[in-house]
């Protein structure tokens, strides 16, 4: 990416980082610690404010964009996105904003977020390790073929989370499968059923509420895998953590690394 986009910032800039802390989700608590360990910055994953939680909206956007690499009509695809579009902007709009970045600046701590990004480096790894699956099958894939591929990678095979299949079945023929990662958050029953409508199988989310499974078991045409939600945020991490690393700096591992 050339730019940051809308869910990730540097809410307070720094320099000659050596030993930098990583976590999913960040607070006051973190921060301070991160004092106590000696970093010169830190890093979180999931929007810790500021801009990132003020235009969080913006990468929802995403949705539609894939929604319609898969065949979902534009249209279509913008009317089942506008509900999640609407919640997570009066979301932002109510959201305190600066509590967890004014905790940084007192503190002078260099503080930024990276998400959507990292889950980026995560779909296309995901994609990566089904398709290196599905193509040595010699019959059509079923749900678990998609699984079995996703289980080559580590971070699947250390998860304390299993990957779930709330809806269809692990049997049930995979159909074309979409990938739904990367994109600020799940879909929810309204964008899995679009795809379904699309003629998409299987909907894979890193994540999906209760009630919105309840409501796709009720009238779903087609499977759900969710595969974890950290254990999936991870594989993008891993890979930009190492990468830190290679440049000599310290990463000191927490919430959820
Ligand atoms: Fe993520
Ligand atoms: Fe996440």
């Amino acid at each position: 990416m050339e730019e940051l986009p809308a869910d990730s910032c540097v809410y307070i800039s720094g320099s000659n980082l050596n030993r930098v802390m990583f976590g999913i989700d960040i607070g006051p608590a973190e921060l301070l610690l991160a004092r106590e360990l000696e970093c010169d910055a830190v890093i979180a994953h999931h929007p810790a404010g500021g801009d990132s939680t003020l235009r969080f909206p913006e990468v929802l956007h995403k949705q539609i964009e894939f929604m319609v690499a898969h065949g979902v009509p534009e249209q279509a695809a913008r009317d089942a996105a506008q509900p999640l579009i609407t919640r997570a902007t009066m979301g932002a709009h109510a959201a305190n904003h600066d509590r967890v970045p004014s905790f940084a600046r007192h503190i002078r701590m260099p503080f930024l977020n990276l998400h959507l990004p990292l889950d980026e480096i995560g779909r296309r790894l995901m994609i990566d390790a089904i398709d290196e699956h599905l193509v040595e099958l010699d019959r059509a894939p079923v749900v678990q073929d998609a699984i079995d591929g996703l289980m080559t990678l580590e971070e699947f095979q250390r998860a304390p989370t299993r990957i779930m299949v709330p809806v269809g079945a692990l049997d049930s023929p995979l159909g074309r499968i979409a990938i739904v990662h990367g994109a600020g958050t799940n879909g929810g029953a309204r964008i899995a059923s679009a795809y379904f409508e699309a003629g998409v199988g299987t909907v894979l989310y890193i994540h999906c509420p209760g009630p919105e499974v309840a409501a796709l078991q009720e009238s779903a045409s087609g499977n759900l895998i969710v595969s974890g939600h950290i254990a999936s945020d991870m594989i993008g991490i891993n890979r930009y953590v190492a990468a830190v690393e290679a440049l000599g700096v310290e990463v000191v591992r927490i919430s959820g690394l």
